[in-house]
């Protein structure tokens, strides 16, 4: 299995156990990814009488759900007057309605079954950083009020530690501890006649009138419907990857004494944002702070970031004690600020994606569940074309092209020397790229001081790996798969490993 370095709060729970698939099935709805978009999706087609199958590559939750910090918000990170312009003003309705009923959907998920994932509704609070123009915020709950987000205000200040300034309160947003959810959702999953397979990870996806995915081990499910929620859709080569890029964002908890900080999600508009919240513990609380975000592949400064955090931390936070855990995690961000969900550009009809979490991966992934349940029961929902995966914002045409000539600049690294001139100087616990000939090649030398070396090409679409040390992994700069040191696939779209070679 691929490894990351960092841990997640959360990770300190245990996952259950399910089998790994060994032989063929046939069923209604195959579902690859057992994330919140995933395992929501699974758990309300099961309510609307589909069979399902869910498989997943590594356990429950075991990308990027397990390494949110769990904000359940329709307070969006792009900004609801960006969202008008991009979507019109029934979009940003639609966004705001889309995302408050997400907000919703967890909760009744949760009391129905009285699930104890410390749900909570907590208030929003989004201020701004001094170098930012004070009218962010006017023209933001202007653009909330017109989104239908009325009981969005301006208030004085966030009722936190340091003077914010003025801020939006943004109320009965919602909090909760994502793995103890998502592993009730599985369990319940099960219990009403779903099947959940880890470790299996799919190597085809095949559309059509014999829709079939087929897993690395070789076994097939035969479906009427496949639902890609991986994040990023490994099925999909090139059209969405066009339209999305991704990110690494870098998250430190503190420990801190129960009832220091007032429980809250408080975000700044600064570029790139700070997000913050608390998760009470039994012993002491924690304070969970995020930010510090770049691309992936094309940065490799973790250990600055997270000084960056702990600093821009301390100075607002005096409660803020040692630091407990940190982590990173990927956001994959749309051009026009709103996730993909629905039908795969230029696949069969009954190939479904969900991607492009924008930052708010628990909202994006509950609405996801809905949506996919409407479009696969011939339902209609009113948030399929602002979702649509096929959809063409032309108000986002510049960010397309820049993001995409950052793709293209990215091949450049192929006429360039490798980052180290030899793998003898390659530290101890460390990667490099070194040329050789016309190739490149990704070394790393483990802690036994034992060389590991691959194809430096990523096997998605051909760029070069870059090395990234917080997580002792492989990161692509173009569309973000990840390989762990020895080259393992952490995620796609890649769906297969670093090639092995021989490098002496
Ligand atoms: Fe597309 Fe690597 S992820 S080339």
């Amino acid at each position: 299995m691929a490894i990351q370095a960092t841990q997640p709060y959360w990770s300190e729970l245990a996952r259950p156990q399910f089998p790994a698939l060994h032989e063929d099935l046939s069923t209604d709805v195959c579902i690859v990814g057992a994330g919140i978009a995933g395992l929501t999706t699974a758990y309300l087609l099961l309510r609307a009488g589909k069979r399902v199958v869910v498989l997943e590559k590594d356990e429950i939750a075991g990308g990027e759900s397990g390494r949110t910090t769990a904000h359940i918000t329709h307070a969006l990170d792009d900004r609801y007057f960006e969202l008008e312009q991009l979507h019109g003003i029934l979009g940003s309705r639609y966004a705001a309605a889309s995302h408050t009923a997400a907000i919703d959907q967890i909760e009744t998920i949760v009391r129905e079954h009285a699930i104890e994932c410390d749900f909570r509704r907590v208030n929003g609070y989004l201020f701004n950083p001094p170098e930012q123009p004070l009218d962010i915020l006017t023209r933001e709950l202007d653009a909330a009020h017109r989104a239908g987000l009325g009981a969005v205000t301006l208030i004085q200040g966030a009722p936190i530690e340091f003077a914010t300034g003025p801020c939006l309160l943004f109320p009965r947003q919602a909090q909760f501890h994502p793995l103890k959810y998502l592993i009730a959702l599985a369990n319940l999953i099960v219990e009403q006649g779903g099947h959940i397979f880890t470790h299996s990870a799919v190597s085809a996806v095949r559309g059509g009138g014999n829709a079939m995915v087929t897993t690395r081990a070789g076994a097939r499910v035969h479906a009427q419907d496949i639902v890609l929620a991986t994040n990023t859709p490994a099925n999909d080569v090139l059209v969405v990857h066009t339209k999305q890029a991704p990110y690494r964002t870098y998250v430190l908890a503190f420990a801190i004494a129960p009832g220091s900080v007032v429980p809250g999600l408080f975000w700044d508009t600064a570029d790139p944002y700070h997000y913050v919240r608390i998760a009470e513990g039994d012993i002491h609380d924690m304070l969970i702070v995020g930010g510090e975000d770049h691309k992936t592949g094309q940065e490799d400064d973790g250990a600055l970031r997270f000084e960056e955090l702990e600093h821009w931390t301390r100075e607002r936070f005096p409660a803020a004690g040692a630091i407990a855990f940190r982590w990173s995690g990927q956001v994959m961000e749309p051009v026009d600020g709103l996730a993909y969900i629905g039908s795969n550009p230029l696949d069969a009809s009954n190939v479904y994606i969900a991607t492009g979490d924008s930052g708010n991966g628990m909202t994006h992934g509950t609405i996801a569940g809905i949506l996919l349940r409407d479009l696969l029961l011939g339902q209609a929902n009113e948030w399929a074309g602002l979702y649509a995966p096929h959809r063409k914002t032309l108000r986002a045409a510049d960010e397309f092209v820049h993001e995409n000539l950052n793709v293209a600049l990215q091949y450049i690294d192929w006429i360039k020397p490798g980052n180290y001139a030899s793998a003898d100087v390659i530290p101890i616990d460390c990667g490099g790229i070194i040329r050789d000939g016309a190739q490149k090649i990704a070394v790393y030398r483990d802690a036994d001081n034992r060389l590991h070396t691959c194809s430096a090409a990523c096997p998605h679409l051909g760029c070069v790996v870059a090395w990234n040390n917080t997580e002792k992994s492989w990161d692509c700069p173009c569309h973000g798969s990840r390989f762990d040191a020895f080259g393992r696939l952490v995620n796609g779209p890649a769906l297969a490993d670093l090639t092995r070679v021989n490098f002496s």
